[in-house]
């Protein structure tokens, strides 16, 4: 499905690399292979280790048939002298440990010793890539978090019955979120090939739980526990598979170790994979209830107003102050009460549920209002309104195969995490705009902005985009003192 796309993402490789040993005292005590220790990701291409594991697999299809444990056995043998070397996650006790050092069998293997020791250590590294991934999608944060009835209505302020069918549409990002987070496992080393595998085993499971009984408790977390626990499952498979030498997602286990993507693969950090992958569904899954509602960020010109367009709230659980620019969070509360008075245009205020991220059971959950705004503002300036799920899964794995960024060392503040709608009123400043000084308001009751123009860009045309994202299109409250009609 993917090629496999060079990387060149050396310089992105995790921190933690292996200790450095003298390879002299290595080569002593270990035999020929000990002069290999110590080996870097460039290696595999130098040395060609690629070319020599495909002739390796031609000649020796007759033993990886023969061998019930497929390419796994069949490599161990050949190169251990270890028929047994599993590398299978089902619970058998015959592992995926590598017994080099003083082999006999590796060490009277002449010129193959190098290309094959690579291979060792990248196959029962990509091994604990998969054993580790699947320890961090481990769903106690996500019950802890989610697994609550009021979940949808602290998010949602429902006025119907709306909640229980955008919760379906929660699931439509899950799938590519949870792959963002699995592949994050791996972080900038994993390539193309475990990227695509992890979308594979993470989007496969949305499928499968479309028609679960939202209606009889709305539980989320319960929902988003299953997906994970199939992940687990998904990831387990994808292991078998490559380790049998069979294809996962149309690749075998050759594309996956291609460019030393694990050679020096240090191990995920289980807590904090869990943690982003964690803070990454969380925030998808707040992303569309928020994407239902008056929720738009705005901002642009500089921190701390008082520029002639208005002041958004001051406080840092509101705004953030990024490269200069102000960008505000807002959500434009209805009135919910008959009333004659300049209230029946309601008020912006906070989103519904914000306040209580840094509560009870969501206290854990690395998400605030600098994540949302961050994430959002990414997004709209990859793809303005129009960042959907196809647009999150490509720059993802462009980031994670070209190296770019690694994402989950973002977790809710990653580009497409959310998406709420922005407008950029910096243009607004130098303009003719009717009553522009109420552009930006702090939250409050008695706060009402008023866009009498092209507030977004100064172009009307985005402006009206803006209003339609936001879920705006034919409300009243921001026009109503307009004299005249503000094009949207
Ligand atoms: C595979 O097994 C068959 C039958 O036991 C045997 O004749 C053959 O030599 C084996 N091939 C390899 C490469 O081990
Ligand atoms: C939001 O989270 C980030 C990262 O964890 C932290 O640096 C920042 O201070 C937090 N902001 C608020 C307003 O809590
Ligand atoms: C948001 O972006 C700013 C500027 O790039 C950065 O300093 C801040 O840490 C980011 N916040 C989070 C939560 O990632
Ligand atoms: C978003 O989509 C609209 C309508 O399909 C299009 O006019 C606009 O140019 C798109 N914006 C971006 C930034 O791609």
């Amino acid at each position: 499905m993917l090629p496999t796309i060079a990387l060149t993402s050396l310089a992105l490789l995790p921190t933690v690399q292996g200790t450095p040993s003298s390879s002299h005292g290595v080569y002593k005590r270990c035999g020929a292979v000990g002069q290999y220790y110590d080996q870097h990701q460039a290696d595999w291409d130098t040395h060609n280790t690629q070319g020599w594991l495909d002739s390796w697999w031609t000649k020796n299809t007759a033993l990886m048939h023969n061998n019930s444990l497929g390419f796994a056995g069949a490599f161990g043998q050949w190169a251990m002298g270890d028929p047994d070397w599993s590398c299978l996650e089902d619970g058998s006790s015959s592992g995926c440990e590598l017994n080099t050092c003083d082999n006999p069998v590796l060490n009277n293997r002449g010129k193959d010793v190098r290309p094959a020791y690579y291979v060792l250590e990248s196959v029962s590294r990509l091994n604990k890539y998969f054993g580790g991934v699947s320890s961090a999608f481990s769903t106690a944060g996500l019950d802890a978090a989610l697994s609550k009835d009021s979940w949808a209505t602290t998010f949602y302020e429902a006025k119907d019955q709306q909640s229980v069918v955008l919760l379906k549409e929660v699931l439509n990002g899950l799938g590519v979120t949870a792959s963002t987070a699995a592949a994050a496992g791996a972080w900038a080393g994993a390539g193309g090939a475990a990227y695509s595998g992890a979308v594979t085993a993470a989007g496969l499971q949305i499928d499968p739980h479309a028609d679960d009984p939202f209606q009889r408790s709305a539980d989320l977390g319960g929902i988003l526990g299953k997906i994970v626990i199939d992940s687990i499952e998904s990831f387990t498979t994808a292991n078998n598979q490559l380790m049998g030498g069979h294809e996962y997602n149309n690749e075998d286990i050759r594309s996956y170790l291609s460019h030393g993507a694990f050679i020096e693969f240090p191990g995920v950090d289980t807590n904090a994979v869990t943690d982003s992958m964690t803070a990454m569904l969380v925030g998808t899954s707040i992303n569309q209830l928020y994407r239902a509602q008056k929720v738009f960020i705005m901002g642009g010109a500089a921190c701390g107003d008082n520029q002639g367009i208005g002041s958004g709230p001051q406080d840092t659980s509101s705004y953030i102050c990024r490269d200069g620019k102000a960008w505000y969070l807002y959500y434009w509360q209805e009135n919910n009460v008959i009333s004659t008075t300049s209230h029946q245009w309601g008020w912006v205020a906070s989103p519904p549920g914000l306040s209580q991220l840094q509560q009870n059971e969501f206290s854990n959950i690395h998400l605030n209002v600098s994540h949302i705004i961050n994430s959002s503002l990414d997004a709209f300036n990859v793809a303005g309104y129009n960042y959907t799920t196809a647009t999150a899964q490509a720059r993802t794995e462009d980031a994670i195969t070209k190296g770019w960024a690694v994402p989950g060392a973002y977790g809710a503040a990653w580009e497409g995490i959310f998406t709420i709608p922005v407008c950029d009123v910096s243009a607004a400043i130098g303009s003719n705009i009717n009553l522009k000084q109420f552009i930006l308001q702090p939250y409050g009751h008695d706060s009402r902005p008023v866009w009498c123009g092209p507030i977004c860009s100064g172009d009307a045309e985005k402006t009206k985009a803006f209003i339609d994202a936001a879920n705006m299109g034919g409300f009243e409250s921001p026009k109503r003192l307009c004299g005249q009609d503000p094009g949207y």
